[in-house]
């Protein structure tokens, strides 16, 4: 039987409406095939970069009460080791969705081409990792941000999204969209954490991660009105040219049901992932179907962006 909760992101159609955020266990193999045995709606891999990495010293992922601060440092096998992995990741029979990482933006080609002829779906292209120290993140840089399009988009044989920064200033949605709406991009996913905040702990007089000085991304609880604001907001800048995809601080069915009001197309989780382990994809999305069938709502496009005037 058909799910209420099934979707789309660009041209590719998803069983359900929630999956994994790049970043949370799905790194290693191992990782992968626990997402792919779960009720997600894709595999999403680990941002990959162009050589194996093994991320910053730990502590670098920490949970309080409302969310988690990471500064991880982009761990992962390496490009290489990723297309090797894929065709093994095919018997899940599910969208298999690669992310794409570069500590150098001219990285970017060698990536892209290599995912060009592998059997994953969709590409994210991470426009957003706060944790790499001297390095502004693409998506605050627009000039990069048209460039690297302009540059990029030939290059790309898949369906793909890109993975943004929050943004905090409706004049920045506005300016992201002039550039976004000139490429035929899939998605957009919005957010990536919050980079480069610091939670401390006052008893011990230190920061709770140990990579630069205690500074990084911000998930979980703390970022979800940021997260649904920008997700309304492209949604009502592009929602007719690309699919929004939302992430940050989704816990519920009903917290995936305010997402969808805000327009998004599908969501991904993070810290929720890291808390409640790979059951927690499911759950959300049985919530959130309960939720439409209660609201009369007979589809996930009948309540996209249906968020009313007060
Ligand atoms: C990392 C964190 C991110 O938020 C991201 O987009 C990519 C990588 C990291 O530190 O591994």
């Amino acid at each position: 039987m058909m799910s209420i909760t099934t979707t789309q992101i660009g041209s590719v159609s998803l069983p359900s409406y929630v999956f994994g955020a790049s970043g949370p266990n799905c790194t290693t193999l191992e990782q992968l095939q626990i997402v792919g045995r779960s009720d997600a709606a894709a595999i999403m891999i680990k941002t990959c970069t162009l050589e194996y990495r093994e991320g910053n010293p730990e502590p670098r992922y920490v949970e309080v009460p409302l969310g988690s601060i990471n500064s991880m440092g982009y761990p992962n096998l390496g490009y290489k080791e990723y297309l090797r992995i894929i065709p093994i990741l095919k018997e899940f029979k599910k969208p298999i969705i690669a992310s794409l990482g570069v500590l150098k933006a001219s990285e970017f080609p060698t990536l892209i081409e290599a995912f060009n002829t592998a059997d994953v779906d969709f590409l994210e292209l991470n426009f957003s990792c706060p944790n790499l120290t001297g390095k502004p993140q693409i998506g605050y840089d627009f000039e990069m941000t048209d460039s690297l399009l302009k540059e990029l988009v030939p290059l790309i044989k898949k369906p793909f999204g890109i993975k943004l920064p929050p943004y905090f200033d409706p004049v920045h949605w506005e300016q992201a969209a002039t550039i976004f709406k000139k490429y035929p991009i899939g998605a957009l996913v919005c957010i990536n954490s919050i980079g480069n905040t610091l939670i401390i702990d006052p008893e011990t007089e230190q920061p709770l991660i140990k990579p630069k000085g205690g500074f990084g991304g911000l998930g979980g609880d703390f970022v979800k009105p940021v997260a649904l604001a920008n997700v309304r907001a492209f949604s009502q800048l592009l929602g007719d040219k690309m699919s929004i995809i939302g992430v940050g601080g989704i816990k519920s069915g009903m917290d995936a049901f305010e997402f969808l009001l805000c327009g998004a197309d599908a969501v991904q989780i993070g810290t929720q992932f890291m808390k409640e382990g790979p059951e927690c994809f499911g759950r959300i999305d049985r919530e959130l179907a309960e939720i439409l069938k209660r609201k009369g709502y007979k589809s996930i496009a009948e309540a996209k962006g249906k968020l009313k005037p007060l």
